[in-house]
């Protein structure tokens, strides 16, 4: 007999055949003529494949009408035409099952549970529809990034997740360490760190990019996608201390072409979910944001803007509109300006361009009027900034400048410096946090709702 997922049995095509399905009972109704229905979902879809379990199955008094939520089952059975909302049932001839789940104290019962109760049980919560719906949608949007580059011609670089070199200059990074904390070597009153395994302090990494950065500068097209860092303490509904980035980096791009770049790419990911997942965004449609499905639709049939950080400073300080944080020129925007421009300006995503280089990281290339620098920022509704990235500094005497300027040390940074000494091209690119893309994907509000097992401060339990 052939092994079917839930999703195969529920399609028309299966009509006809001797099904074996296997997983989680979701819910179970007995009817008066003396059957049961019994919802079943394996994880492959969005809907659960509807049973029938008749009384003259030989367990039937004694283990399907003690069935409920949570318990494990295998169904042998023939797939019919069924007469309800569903396409298809499966008339059980056996029903075994695997595990019982005491309806007591499984903790995943009928009744609704607040998102915020649901990831005390991230070892529960993939069994809820709205968490299944994330993961598959996350899936394919995994799928698509990697789709989109290997067809472009992008190769998949793996850049490390430990370093000792601090790309976003930030000050926001992980320390690895093999010292004992509670008898650290000091030197001086200081930590030893030519003690420790590395022999230099080391770090998780928070973006591939300057790897990438070599890669491209050696073999055109890259990019990379993996897990990276922030030690930052901040507790918004936008931010994670470990999030997945995908970050391509092209040799001989401006930043004309990286911003044309981001808008395909990212309208890829949205045509995508629509037509991969179309069950699951239904779902989010219906229950998290009404508009979300209506917006994707036009996202990818127009144009995004683009607007100088200039002019968008100028558009929020003549809006009329009352902020927390004051605008004027030289201000790092907060997430109350991105919204304001994306939801009531432009109405659309936007992406800012040419944002002042006292703001920006070292490698940012700088424009002739000495003020800015060839930074961009895509920003959507909702979310605020999903993109970041920037065309590179590629003149090796300019890229000096920058880094004595935010105090950092040439000779640590003497290989990137070496791809400008050496063969030095134009290159742009950018990273994507694939978590903001789910969250702006999905409707859903909070990051944490969004990847498996959210890491955020105060917060790595499982
Ligand atoms: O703007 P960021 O910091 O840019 C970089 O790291 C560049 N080195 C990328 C590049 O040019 N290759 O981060 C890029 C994106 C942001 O736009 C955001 O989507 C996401 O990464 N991101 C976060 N996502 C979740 N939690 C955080 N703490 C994030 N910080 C950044
Ligand atoms: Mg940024």
């Amino acid at each position: 007999m052939e092994r079917l997922s839930v999703r195969q049995a529920r399609q028309k095509e299966a009509i006809g055949q001797q099904a074996f399905v296997q997983g989680w009972i979701r819910t179970r109704r007995d009817s008066k003529g003396g059957f049961s229905f019994l919802e079943v979902n394996d994880g492959s879809s969005f809907g659960n494949l509807q049973v029938i379990a008749e009384a003259a199955l030989p367990n039937y008094e004694t283990e399907v009408k003690h069935l409920g939520a949570g318990c494990s089952v295998s169904i042998e059975g023939e797939v019919k035409a069924s007469g309800g909302k569903q396409a298809t049932e499966v008339l059980a001839s056996k029903v075994t099952v695997h595990g019982w789940a005491d309806p007591e104290t499984y903790p995943l019962q009928k009744k609704q549970h607040s998102l915020e109760k649901l990831r005390e049980w991230a070892h529960l919560r993939p069994r809820t529809n709205t968490f299944g719906a994330v993961t598959r949608v996350r899936n394919c949007v995994c799928r698509s990034i990697h789709n989109f580059y290997q067809e472009e011609g992008f190769l998949y670089i793996h850049s490390p997740i430990i370093t000792a070199s601090d790309c976003e200059g930030a000050g926001a990074m992980f320390r690895v360490t093999t010292l004992d904390l509670e008898k650290l070597p000091l030197k001086d009153g200081k930590v030893d760190a030519t003690q420790d395994f590395f022999g230099r302090p080391s770090y998780l990494t928070v973006s591939g990019q300057l790897e990438a950065e070599i890669f491209a500068c050696a073999l055109g097209k890259v990019y990379t996608f993996g897990p990276t860092f922030r030690a930052e303490n901040s507790n918004t509904s936008r931010h994670l201390a470990e999030f997945w980035m995908v970050e391509p980096e092209v040799a001989f791009n401006d930043l004309n072409d990286n911003m044309s770049l981001a808008e395909r790419f990212l309208k890829r990911l949205f045509r995508d979910a629509l037509s991969q997942c179309d069950e699951d965004m239904k779902f989010f449609h219906e229950h998290y944001d009404k508009e979300i499905i209506s917006t994707l639709e036009q996202i990818v049939t127009k144009e995004f803007i683009r607007c100088p950080y200039t002019e968008a400073v100028s558009i929020l300080e003549q809006c009329g509109e009352k902020f927390e944080y004051p605008v004027s020129w030289g201000i790092d925007l907060q997430s109350e300006h991105e919204r304001y421009l994306t939801e009531k300006h432009f109405k659309s995503p936007v992406i800012l361009f040419d944002y002042p280089r006292s703001l920006k990281p070292f490698y940012m290339r700088v424009n002739d009027d000495g003020r800015t620098v060839r930074a961009m920022d895509v920003l959507v509704p909702k979310v605020g900034e999903i993109i970041g990235g920037s065309q590179r500094e590629e003149r090796l005497d300019v890229l000096t400048q920058r880094m004595a300027e935010q105090h950092l040390r040439a000779e640590d940074y003497w290989w990137y410096c070496d791809l400008r000494r050496y063969g030095t091209v134009p290159h742009a690119g950018f990273g994507l946090g694939l978590e903001r893309a789910v969250q702006f994907i999905t409707g859903m509000q909070n990051i944490r709702d969004v990847i498996p097992f959210p890491r955020t401060p105060g917060s790595a339990d499982f």
